[in-house]
């Protein structure tokens, strides 16, 4: 899979997005280092401190089905098509990647390939 074609499944996941409050649509796909695919996509609560991103969706959906190594993540967000504008993820989805991933792990976006390291320099950790 190229990265164009793995960023359009991201693309693909946020057609099941739930927000009809921000109206901004996130899809995720998360690659285990095994070749397995996760999807997720942002859901929003009339609560709004209870949305979830679509990268935390996609990364608990494989967690909870007993994967944690993972190699890459997709991301595509946008209010319209156009999904050209980069979606840099947050900063509480870069710390739950770095609960299981190394400063390598791969993040897709519209504009190429970037690595955890580039938006999470250090990280928390409990020492
Ligand atoms: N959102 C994500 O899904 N991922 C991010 O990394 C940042 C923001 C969602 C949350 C909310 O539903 C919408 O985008 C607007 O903030």
């Amino acid at each position: 899979m190229t990265d164009d074609e793995f960023f359009r499944l991201a693309v693909r996941a946020s057609e099941k997005s739930y927000s009809p409050y921000s109206k901004f649509r996130v899809g995720a796909v998360l690659l285990t280092t095994d070749g397995q695919i996760f999807t997720g996509c942002n859901i929003e609560n009339s609560s709004y401190s209870m949305t979830i991103c679509a990268e935390r969706t996609a990364i608990f959906k494989a967690v909870s089905s007993g994967f944690t190594d993972f190699k890459a993540i997709a991301i595509a967000g946008s209010t319209s098509d156009d999904f050209s504008v980069p979606c840099v993820p947050c900063g509480a989805c870069l710390q739950v990647m770095a609960e299981f991933c190394d400063d390598d792990f791969m993040i897709v976006l519209s504009d190429g390939v970037h690595r955890l390291k580039d938006f999470l320099p250090s990280r928390f950790k409990k020492s």
